[in-house]
């Protein structure tokens, strides 16, 4: 069987985990978190990236689309969950499955948390896992594949 490719994305203020918040993020950094990852499916092909911009969050979605022979992405926008209706429009205006995760069960903290723009066009949402949260969204996608 050929490797399954799998962007893991996270949108802003996620490249400060391990100083940001550990109480609710947790102590690991991104990068710690990433190489759990990797080391978690050895037979799937990771690609990951981290931006503060919106913009350069979609363009990555619109490359991995253009380049095709990906499976999935497994994405953590941070606040732009909330408000960002352009992400919502790129994850729906693409093919690739999107799996939406975050790391704290954002339905337990504020009101303005309760509410993701792109829950509707994502294949499906996890939450309140800490890292697992990213984990189990590899394993949603190797699922609907029939790999795992
Ligand atoms: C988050 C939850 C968001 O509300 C927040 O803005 C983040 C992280 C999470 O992983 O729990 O930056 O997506």
């Amino acid at each position: 069987m050929s490797a399954i490719s799998i962007l893991v994305m996270n949108g802003p203020n996620l490249s400060r985990l391990g100083k940001r918040e550990p109480e609710i993020y947790g102590s690991l950094t991104l990068d710690a978190i990433n190489r759990g990852i990797a080391g978690a499916f050895p037979e799937v092909r990771f690609e990951f990236f981290q931006s503060e911009h919106e913009g350069a969050l979609l363009e990555k979605l619109f490359e991995i689309e253009d380049r095709g022979g990906f499976a999935g992405v497994v994405l953590n926008a941070g606040a732009f969950t909330h408000y960002s209706i352009a992400l919502r429009d790129a994850i729906s205006s693409i093919k690739v499955p999107v799996v939406e995760v975050h790391l704290s069960n954002v339905h337990r903290r504020e009101e303005f948390r309760h509410k993701s723009v792109i829950s509707a066009v994502c294949n499906g949402v996890i939450a309140g896992f800490g890292v697992e949260s990213y984990h189990l969204g590899v394993r949603a996608l190797l699922g609907s594949l029939g790999r795992r």
